[in-house]
């Protein structure tokens, strides 16, 4: 790590921060769990100002687990509205019966047992089980990864395997066990109202100095997050020879995808025309038909199916030749129809092959 700050000196830094810049909160401080939860589930799904009121009158609707657990579940969808999501709401309710009924109405008091309540995942159990009882747990969601990302300058992917990894590996570093409660809502309070996505306060930020992102102007592309590959477009005609019991395949040989594998003789465009005319003026016959006398019995719907770098789009035209070709083209393989399950084809022919319902008239 390039960053010159000791987790101790971090630790300072963002408390006394948060001591001057504490905003009050209608669930900080509290010491209920189950109103802690309560807060956690609203703020998931709804920003901190919005999130109040709803905090407000859950609170004074249901002011225990058991209010809660017995409330009909129209009641709670009635409080919930304008939150959206519904099945968050479902949980919350099934959570509470089953903290009110299973666990005699105590919360559990263990980050794995908080965990395993439905609803709640890594994030909400390491807010919650800090709040609540002190427990060491270092909260990482976006907030964390983007002041840990601009002050260490860590450029790796938030959105990978490693990213995650070395994030939460530096989260767990920097907690303060002594209060990790308190230091786990200083970082999201910081990152929510200082070092925020777009304009980030640099100038009355305490980490100023230290900060990797602000000395080296990177503000912008930290954290990282990984580009999404834009993917390609292709468009597969495949023509299903027939003549009497015969058709034709070729093996895929370039370097291109599906290399190695067979497929029915193929025509690719830059578009997909879903009409026979059109395909045959827009684009030119190939070679391999213009001299042939056809003609089109049918045609496929349209099949998609999406590789790791582009979306393939195919139709498949069933084509019947009138005389029996000599060569169609030097690569082709003349076989048996029958015996076409004995070659190995990308998966878009084989829904195609597997099912002849999925013909249409031209
Ligand atoms: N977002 C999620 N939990 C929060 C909390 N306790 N305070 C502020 N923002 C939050
Ligand atoms: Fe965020 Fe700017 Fe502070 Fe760095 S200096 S932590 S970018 S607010």
């Amino acid at each position: 790590m390039p960053n010159p700050f000791s987790p101790s000196q971090f630790q300072a830094c963002l408390l006394q921060w948060f001591e001057q810049n504490d905003r009050p909160l209608p669930w900080k401080g509290e010491p209920d769990p189950y109103l802690i939860w309560l807060s956690e589930i609203i703020l998931q799904q709804t920003r901190v100002e919005q999130g109040k009121p709803y905090f407000l009158r859950f609170k004074e609707t249901f002011p225990t687990v058991f209010d809660l657990a017995a409330a009909p579940e129209d009641h709670v969808f009635k409080l919930w509205e304008g939150l959206g999501y519904y099945s968050r709401a479902r949980n919350l309710h099934a959570t509470a019966k089953r903290i009110a009924i299973e666990f005699d109405g105590v919360f559990p008091s263990t980050y794995e047992n908080i965990l395993s309540l439905k609803g709640v995942g890594p994030y909400t159990a390491a807010a919650i089980a800090s709040f609540a009882y002190n427990l060491p747990h270092a909260v990482v969601d976006g907030n964390v990864y983007r002041v840990l990302a601009r002050i260490w300058g860590l450029d790796v992917p938030t959105t990978s395997t490693l990213g995650k990894k070395q994030f939460q590996a530096l989260a767990d570093q920097l907690l303060d066990t002594a209060q990790p409660g308190q230091y786990n809502q200083a970082i999201m309070d910081f990152g929510a109202t200082c070092c925020t996505p777009a304009s980030p306060k640099c100038s009355t930020c305490p980490f100023q100095t230290n900060c990797v992102a602000h000395t080296q102007d990177r503000i912008q592309e930290l954290p990282v997050k990984k580009k999404k590959i834009k993917k390609k477009n292709r468009y597969f005609h495949y023509v299903d020879i027939e003549f009497g019991p015969h058709t034709w395949i070729e093996q895929r040989l370039h370097k291109d995808i599906w290399q190695g594998l067979y497929q029915l003789p193929l025509i690719e465009t830059p578009q997909l025309s879903t009409n026979w005319k059109e395909l045959i003026n827009t684009h030119h016959l190939p070679d391999w038909l213009q001299n042939q006398s056809f003609k089109v019995l049918r045609k496929s719907k349209i099949f998609k199916q999406t590789l790791s770098h582009q979306h393939i789009h195919a139709i498949f035209w069933r084509i019947q030749l009138s005389e029996a070709p000599l060569v169609l083209k030097e690569n082709f393989i003349q076989i048996e129809r029958k015996n076409l399950p004995k070659f190995a084809f990308p998966k878009i022919i084989d829904w195609y092959l597997s099912d002849n319902a999925l013909y249409l008239n031209v």
